[in-house]
């Protein structure tokens, strides 16, 4: 086929997230164990392989990109796969973005904007540098702030996304909203999914969005906002702050009658959602079959895609929903 994708339940498919890499330089505590092992090299999709799989994907409707991880920036070649994919812009792919934790942005955000990058979202928990490390075990903030400083420079606009955690940073939603209000960038507060094992138990550290704009109704008013990306946050003008807040809110708001998106991991599985396992090998049809191979198989993927993600935080499931790590799906 070489139709539009559209699945079981009418859903156009027009956002493909690419996992570039499974690795990261940090191991923030939500995310992965301290223990983390990663996929060997050899199991990776080259980078041309992911720029004609993105290819096909543009063909047949796909207007919007992002490189994910793990940590993107810490695959080697990224800046050229981005430039690569950048090439469609315009011509069928209106939108090529990045969500990384910042670390890298220095040595990275010129290359990307030059690849036509409009706004990246970075990753950030905390503006504390010793919580930062204790969330992210291993991030130095000086570094990632020295990044954000290079995107801005480079003219790109900001996200921040921010997992709420419960006693870890729940006492700084509001810096972190005054904070990107005083840079112009947007903040998305993030709920905490049941995906792969961690060190900590999720239920402990469940904060659910709904109790975080109750409080921050006390102080602020919030209006909603009809801005749209195509991604999961839904957004709420800030008044007083005159911000913008995204809310990305899983387990309080289902938000997938509406999802729009496939996700590509660096070993080549089409998932078709961040909460089952229900996946195609796309590597294997191209290895075997070549591209015609690819999409019969994103035929195939398209009837396999879930209604919607069946996340609960509760003393049940405290074990993850689904035994893989977000780095290995990409978000
Ligand atoms: P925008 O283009 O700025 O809207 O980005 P985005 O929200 O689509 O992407 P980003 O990588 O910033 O993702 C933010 C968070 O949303 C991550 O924690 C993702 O895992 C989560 N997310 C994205 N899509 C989905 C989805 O389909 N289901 C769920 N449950 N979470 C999602
Ligand atoms: N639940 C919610 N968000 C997560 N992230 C990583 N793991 C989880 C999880 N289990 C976030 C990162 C990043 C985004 C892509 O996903 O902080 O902002
Ligand atoms: Fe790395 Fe992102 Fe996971 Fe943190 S949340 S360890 S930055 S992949």
């Amino acid at each position: 086929g070489t139709q539009k994708l559209t699945d079981a339940f009418g859903r156009r498919i027009s956002y493909l997230r690419i996992s570039v890499t499974d690795r990261c330089d940090l191991r923030c505590r939500y995310c992965m164990s301290e223990a983390m092992t990663f996929l060997p090299r050899s199991a990776l999709l080259s980078l041309e392989e992911i720029a004609l799989i993105a290819d096909r994907f543009i063909a047949r409707g796909v207007t919007k990109i992002r490189l994910t991880g793990g940590e993107p920036l810490v695959r080697r070649g990224v800046d050229e796969l981005a430039k690569r994919i950048g090439r469609h812009l315009g011509q069928g792919l209106d939108e090529l973005t990045l969500t990384t934790n910042g670390t890298r942005l220095v040595e990275h955000a010129e290359a990307l904007a030059a690849a036509g990058v409009r706004r990246i979202n970075v990753s950030l928990d905390s503006l504390d540098a010793d919580r930062f490390r204790t969330i992210t075990r291993t991030g130095d903030l000086a570094r990632v702030m020295a990044g954000i400083d290079a995107a801005v420079a480079a003219g790109l606009r900001i996200k921040i996304n921010m997992v709420a955690l419960k006693g870890v940073n729940e006492d700084e939603i509001e810096p972190m909203l005054a904070w990107c209000a005083d840079r112009g960038f947007t903040l998305s507060l993030i709920e905490t999914m049941p995906l792969g094992a961690i060190d900590e138990d999720r239920v402990d550290r469940y904060l659910p969005l709904t109790a975080v704009t109750d409080r921050l109704r006390e102080r602020y008013t919030l209006v909603p906002d009809d801005y749209r990306t195509g991604g999961p946050s839904r957004y709420w003008r800030v008044q007083e702050l005159d911000a913008r807040l995204g809310l990305i809110s899983p387990l309080t708001n289902n938000f997938c009658d509406g999802c729009n998106r496939v996700r590509l991991t660096t070993e080549g599985q089409l998932y078709m959602c961040l909460g089952h396992d229900d996946r195609v090998d796309l590597k294997a049809a191209y290895r075997n079959g070549g591209i015609a191979a690819v999409d019969a198989a994103i035929d195939e993927a398209l009837r396999l895609k879930p209604r919607a993600h069946d996340f609960r935080i509760d003393r049940r499931a405290a074990t993850p929903a689904v035994a893989r790590h977000m780095s290995v799906t990409g978000g």
